[in-house]
């Protein structure tokens, strides 16, 4: 590996891999993938490698079943685990995720004591939570990734119901990565207009509700699997953020102390995202239901890692 920035994924399949093309395509990372399938990562880095010379990119691409190549990795982004299928919801994902992601997360700390972790396995807000204690890094170190996926699928309707383009939207989704999490039209704009001023409120809250079932809306499609393109970008946005020290405002999964009136818990909100990993938590002014809305989106997280609790008893959450 030369001087570039080590990103590693863990996880070959849909999200890792493609977060993988994502980065490798920027030609300022290399990058190693890591999988427990024989051949997968392997296969799919000499691939991505074989894609240089087309696309005109030099990074190092390197998959492994093993940690040894992830050694001192900047950041590692978490993708192993299984996905949803039809009728699944992201918690069905938890008992078999925990597991994995909890011996990943040691593995990772182990050989990248230093580096950043950013998790995408769901459900998310818990397994953060779990990849935070299982590394034993400062909060500042161990974010999620779900509401840069959340605010782009919220931002994609909006641009299509108004007919213009994404790159003057701007919106957010705060709280967990679940069936509650809590699209803010408030604070979502075209070119700085609020949107509730730009479509009827039925519109705003049909967006709303299928912002909140995005996912579900991708699985009931595929049906052998869920969405990976969108995930992957959101998690390679906040790479960049991160590495290139953009200190963009992202929402995040962070462990919250109090902030939002909430304590102990991992949920998404906005994050200043920076080389030293989360470097701020932005804290805005809620409504009333604004406000509920978020504290029963905390309550439904709050139940997942109540799970994680129950049945990894000695990681102490
Ligand atoms: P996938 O099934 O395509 O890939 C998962 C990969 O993890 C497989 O290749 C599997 O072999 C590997 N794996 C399993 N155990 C492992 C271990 N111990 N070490 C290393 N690799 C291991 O699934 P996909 O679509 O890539 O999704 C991955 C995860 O990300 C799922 O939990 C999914 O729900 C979640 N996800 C989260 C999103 C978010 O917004 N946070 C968005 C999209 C997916
Ligand atoms: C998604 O939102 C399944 O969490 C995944 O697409």
């Amino acid at each position: 590996m030369g001087a570039r920035k080590k990103v590693t994924v863990i996880g070959a399949g849909n999200v890792g891999a493609t977060t993988a093309q994502r980065l490798a395509e920027r030609d300022f990372y290399d990058v190693v993938m890591v999988d427990i399938i024989e051949g997968l990562p392997q296969g799919k880095a000499l691939d991505l490698r074989e894609s240089g010379p087309v696309e005109g990119y030099d990074s190092l691409v390197i998959g492994t079943n093993s940690y040894e190549e992830t050694a001192n990795s900047d950041v590692v982004v978490i993708t192993s685990g299984i996905a949803r299928k039809p009728g699944m919801s992201r918690d069905d994902l938890i008992n078999t995720n925990a597991g994995i992601v909890r011996q990943v997360t040691e593995s990772v700390a182990k050989y990248s004591p230093n580096c950043i972790i950013i998790v995408v396995s769901n459900p998310l807000d818990a397994m953060t939570q779990l990849a935070w204690k299982a590394s034993g890094f400062p909060k500042n170190r161990v974010m999620g990734m779900a509401g840069v996926l959340d605010s782009a699928r919220f931002k994609h309707f909006i641009a299509e119901a108004l007919d213009v383009s994404v790159e003057d939207v701007n919106a957010f989704v705060l709280g967990g990565h679940g069936d509650t999490m809590v699209p803010l039209p408030r604070y979502s704009t075209v070119a700085g207009i609020p949107i509730t001023e730009l479509l009827p409120e039925e519109k705003v809250k049909a967006i709303c509700e299928r912002t909140a079932n995005g996912g579900a809306e991708v699985v009931a499609l595929l049906k052998t699997g869920s969405a990976y393109y969108a995930p992957a970008s959101s998690a390679a946005a906040m790479v960049d953020s991160i590495l290139l020290d953009k200190k963009r405002i992202m929402p995040t999964a962070t462990l919250l102390e109090g902030e939002y009136g909430i304590s102990g818990l991992f949920v998404g909100v906005p994050c200043k995202l920076g080389i030293n990993g989360i470097e701020q938590i932005i804290e805005i002014t809620l409504t009333a239901e604004e406000d509920a809305a978020l504290k029963k989106s905390a309550a439904a997280v709050n139940e997942l890692v109540e799970v994680i609790r129950l049945k990894v008893t000695d990681i102490g959450l």
